[in-house]
């Protein structure tokens, strides 16, 4: 049994809804690739749940500014609580789909940490379980008085919830303008990175998007997006397809660094 067939079967039984792998027919390296992925809210659209970007700007009809930023909240924290609120009800509707899933098959193969955009969790429901997100959670709450008071939160926030000092929470989000609090890990483990690929982000975000300058010089790159105009093609190989077709792509060229 050679590499591409054991993916094959591995998309096949994750189409059936159950990931059996099987890697155990054939030996693994001992030593594992560090494959870095970086991924926005393109690989989460063929769950159904929408970028931003592709809507001009607007966020599920909202502007940016309204709903992710410091300044809307002291406006409108009803409004702000509202549209996350929606957001984490949608959670419950959508699944990963296969490019989570791929995503995940490729730990049985390489050391994979994923640095993701999305404030989703199709990443950690789909198996994988090395995940940076970079722009929080929106199954976590933080008090507005206490950055490091972060809870679990599954249904809606209101007003009125608080931390137990009486302060209100918000949404676990990193909002324009904000720090990224975890950027410096992120930073350092895309440096040491073997092999770095990069899914569905517009890279207009920053500091998210500078991460591909602490990637080693010379490492394969691969940029998967359907619209990829906004990347420079001299950096790597663009894999010009939505998410899903685009790591069936990946996943075969990857054997050859295997
Ligand atoms: N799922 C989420 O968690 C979610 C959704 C919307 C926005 N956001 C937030 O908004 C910010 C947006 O930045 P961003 O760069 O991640 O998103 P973006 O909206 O700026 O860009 C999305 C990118 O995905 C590409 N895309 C569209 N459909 C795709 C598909 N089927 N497969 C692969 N790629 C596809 C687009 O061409 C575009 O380049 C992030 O900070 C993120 O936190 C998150």
């Amino acid at each position: 049994m050679h590499f591409p067939s054991i993916f094959a079967k591995v998309f096949a039984e994750n189409v059936c809804g159950t990931v059996q792998y099987v890697a155990g027919f054939f030996e693994i390296s001992a030593m594992k690739k560090n494959l870095v992925v970086l991924t926005g809210a393109g690989i989460s659209a063929e769950s159904g749940v929408s970028t931003f970007r592709d809507a001009g700007g607007l966020w599920e009809g909202h502007n940016i500014m309204e709903v992710a930023s410091p300044e809307g909240f002291a406006r409108n924290p009803a409004l702000v609580l509202d549209f996350y609120n929606q957001r984490r009800r949608q959670l419950k509707e959508v699944n990963p789909n296969e490019a989570h899933y791929a995503l995940a098959a490729l730990e049985k193969w390489f050391q994979v940490s994923i640095i993701t955009q999305n404030v989703d969790d199709l990443h950690e429901r789909s198996g994988s379980t090395n995940i940076i997100h970079l722009h929080g959670e929106l199954r976590k709450a933080r008090s507005v008085d206490d950055d490091a008071y972060i809870v679990d939160w599954f249904e809606d926030l209101n007003l009125g919830d608080v931390d137990p000092n009486g302060h209100q929470l918000r949404p676990h989000i990193v909002w324009f303008g904000e720090m990224v609090p975890m950027m410096e890990v992120a930073a350092s483990v895309a440096s040491k990175a073997d092999l770095f690929v990069v899914i569905g982000t517009s890279m207009q975000v920053y500091p998210a998007a500078g991460l591909i300058y602490e990637v080693p010089a010379g490492i394969p790159v691969f940029y998967i997006d359907p619209n990829p105009d906004n990347w420079n093609s001299s950096v790597g190989t663009v894999i010009a397809e939505k998410a899903v077709r685009g790591m069936q792509i990946l996943t075969e060229k990857l054997q050859q660094f295997l």
